[in-house]
């Protein structure tokens, strides 16, 4: 029984574990992915001033820099949509070069 127990609290342990292991990997290639596309014409600040705002703001960016002549491919802007409305660490930094 407590044997049971002790198991159990391993495995929520593990849980939390992998999935804060998991955020971090997508903050990391999160950051990669700004730095690389959004730094390419202009400076990287300018997406960095905008931290915070909506999806739905990202996208008709996204949409902005494709007229503008951006070619990012659809899973980077679907990922670049997701983790730059809360930003992480990692992708915060690119910001303090
Ligand atoms: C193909 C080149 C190119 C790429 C790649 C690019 N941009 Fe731009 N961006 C431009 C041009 C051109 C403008 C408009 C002219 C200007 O203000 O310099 C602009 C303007 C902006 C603006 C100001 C928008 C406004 O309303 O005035 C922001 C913010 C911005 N870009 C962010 C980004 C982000 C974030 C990315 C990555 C997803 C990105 N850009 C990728 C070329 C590019």
């Amino acid at each position: 029984m407590l044997k049971n127990f002790i198991l159990c609290i391993f495995a929520v342990f593990a849980l939390f574990f992998v999935i804060s292991l998991s955020a971090q990997a997508d903050d990391t290639e999160c950051a990669r992915v700004f730095e690389m596309n959004c730094g390419e014409c202009h400076e990287i600040e300018r997406g960095c001033e905008l931290f915070g705002q909506s999806k739905e703001e990202w996208v008709e960016l996204f949409e902005f820099m494709e007229d503008m002549g951006a070619d990012i491919p659809e899973n980077e802007l679907n990922l670049l949509s997701e983790c730059l409305v809360t930003p992480g660490e990692a992708v915060k930094q690119v910001c303090e070069r």
